[in-house]
């Protein structure tokens, strides 16, 4: 079984995760990096957020992986305004797969990421989600971080 775990990270948090997921799983890994991203100062949220809510086009870096050569699928994405990142729409909309096991994770400071999840989950149609994962803060909450991380990797697991 081939796993592998992609994600966008604007600042370490989505990418914390990830990696622990990964090391989990023994998956190979896929970090997104876009070209456009927000500035990094207190106009990211500005800046990040229109991108969102106006549906701006991620320009990502080319990657090698082949998500047609995995069984098992997890995505990542820190929560903007509410929604998924732009390069986790990007890769989602512009890489399509079907017929895998996914698994979705999002990481916000406080918000709800159901609905962001949900709208991802709706993009990546023709797949079976496994199982979904909302952190809260992960860097600053690691030990509750890795007590879900664990729970999310074995039903990820038990679905396969
Ligand atoms: C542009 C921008 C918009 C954000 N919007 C939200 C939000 O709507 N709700 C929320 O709870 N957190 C929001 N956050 C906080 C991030 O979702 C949170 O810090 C997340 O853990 C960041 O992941 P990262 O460190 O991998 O980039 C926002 C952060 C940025 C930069």
């Amino acid at each position: 079984m081939k796993t592998l775990v992609v994600y966008y990270s604007f600042e370490g948090n989505t990418q914390f995760a990830a990696e622990q997921i990964a090391q989990k799983l023994g998956a190979d890994v896929l970090k997104l990096k876009a070209e456009n991203e927000p500035p990094r100062n207190f106009l990211k949220f500005l800046a990040g957020g229109k991108s969102v809510i106006r549906g701006e086009k991620a320009y990502l870096d080319r990657f090698d992986e082949d998500p047609a050569e995995y069984d098992l699928i997890v995505i990542g994405t820190p929560i903007w305004a509410g929604r998924i990142t732009p390069a986790v729409r990007e890769f989602a909309l512009e890489h399509p797969f079907e017929g895998k096991k996914v698994g979705l994770f999002a990481c916000s400071a406080s918000g709800e990421a159901a609905p962001a999840l949900d709208n991802l989950r709706s993009l990546l149609s023709g797949n079976e989600v496994a199982a979904t994962l909302s952190l809260r803060n992960p860097l600053k909450y690691a030990n509750k971080t890795a007590i879900q991380i664990d729970q999310f990797v074995n039903e990820l697991l038990r679905a396969l």
